[in-house]
């Protein structure tokens, strides 16, 4: 059998904590058998998605493979995502959030790669006899596992605040199982992460999860939660949760999915029921929620007829120099 591949990204300054840490992970990974490469964000010229929203419409025509027609490094990521069966992802936090270029990486990846989208391409096409160089690549249906890395300066956990969950942009919507995540903060309070040995140990231990999950011989040990933090959400593991306008259920914002809250004993608790937890948008169940609603609601141009005559008045409206 092939030897299982895990891939390892950072969106860290070169040779700084996130690469290290990354590599930690992976050299635990290449311990246990695995073939191991790493790559950064930063040495690949991955242009911002123009929103041409091409890679989705050549899907849902049966036209397209979910490709981009930009022009640039991404095909180096894509190959490497397609290869790998496990994906450590590293990110420093840039003010509360993971970095501009790791936000530009997650829109080339996002509903390009979206494995429902995919999957009823790449089925609708074969059924109807297409070659399948013509249709995405099969390599996206992959079972695959991930896991996360969040580095902060700040000396306080909520100056990292919105990494973990806005990390998850990475895999979702390739459908990867994030297994593990950990958060680093007070980052600056070292030299460097190699003289925090609880850090390294960390990232040893990180790199041991992907290896169980890859070596895992059912779906429920592969998936099995291998974090240290259990969180609010029981699918995603984060600890973030908005609240409904009426106020009467709270909703994860990763998962997309609603609970109820209630505080016993002094501490607050969210459940979210079964149906919930199935209809995360981490699982496939609510991704096809996605897009059967993008698909079928979606229209097409035509539906405003004088919309060029409406636009007119905005047509380089206040764009001059002051
Ligand atoms: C523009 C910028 C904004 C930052 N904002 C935050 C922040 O909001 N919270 C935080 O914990 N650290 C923040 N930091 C610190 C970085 O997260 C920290 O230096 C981290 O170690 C960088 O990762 P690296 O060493 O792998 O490059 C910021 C750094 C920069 C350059």
């Amino acid at each position: 059998m092939e030897q299982k591949k895990v891939l390892g990204i950072s969106f860290g300054r070169k040779m700084s904590n996130t690469d290290v840490m990354v590599k930690t992970a992976l050299m635990e990974c290449e311990k246990a058998g695995y073939k191991v490469k790493f790559l950064r964000g930063d040495d690949l010229d991955i242009k911002p998605c123009t929103g041409c929203i091409s890679c989705v419409v050549g899907m849902t025509t049966g036209r397209g493979k979910g490709g981009c027609p930009l022009k640039d490094d991404f095909h180096i990521l894509d190959e490497a995502l397609m290869e790998c069966d496990a994906v450590i992802v590293g990110c420093p936090t840039y003010v509360l959030s993971p970095t501009g270029k790791f936000k530009i990486v997650c829109d080339r990846i996002g509903p390009s790669h979206d494995i429902t989208f995919r999957k009823a391409t790449y089925d609708e096409g074969i059924a109807a006899g297409k070659s399948p160089d013509t249709l995405p690549d099969p390599r996206s249906f992959k079972k695959r596992v991930g896991a996360l890395i969040s580095v902060g300066g700040a000396m306080t956990k909520n100056w990292l605040a919105f990494m973990l969950p806005t990390m998850y942009e990475f895999t979702m919507s390739m459908g990867i199982d994030v297994v593990d995540m950990h958060e680093y903060h007070g980052a600056m309070g070292y030299e460097h992460v190699l003289g925090n040995d609880k850090q390294m140990e960390r990232m040893r231990l990180m790199g041991q999860n992907v290896a169980s999950a890859l070596q895992a011989d059912t779906e429920e040990e592969r998936v099995r939660w291998r974090g240290e933090q259990q969180g609010v959400c029981p699918v995603c593991h984060c600890n973030m949760l908005t609240v409904s306008e009426d106020g009467s259920s709270v909703e994860c914002p990763v998962c997309g999915i609603r609970g109820t809250a209630s505080m016993e004993d002094g501490k607050l608790k969210v459940a979210f029921s079964e149906a919930e937890q199935k209809r995360s948008r981490l699982h496939w169940d609510g991704k096809l929620e996605h897009s059967t609603e993008i698909k079928t609601r979606a229209v097409s141009p035509g539906q405003i007829p004088d919309l060029a005559e409406r636009k007119k008045p905005y047509i380089g409206y206040a764009e001059q120099d002051w």
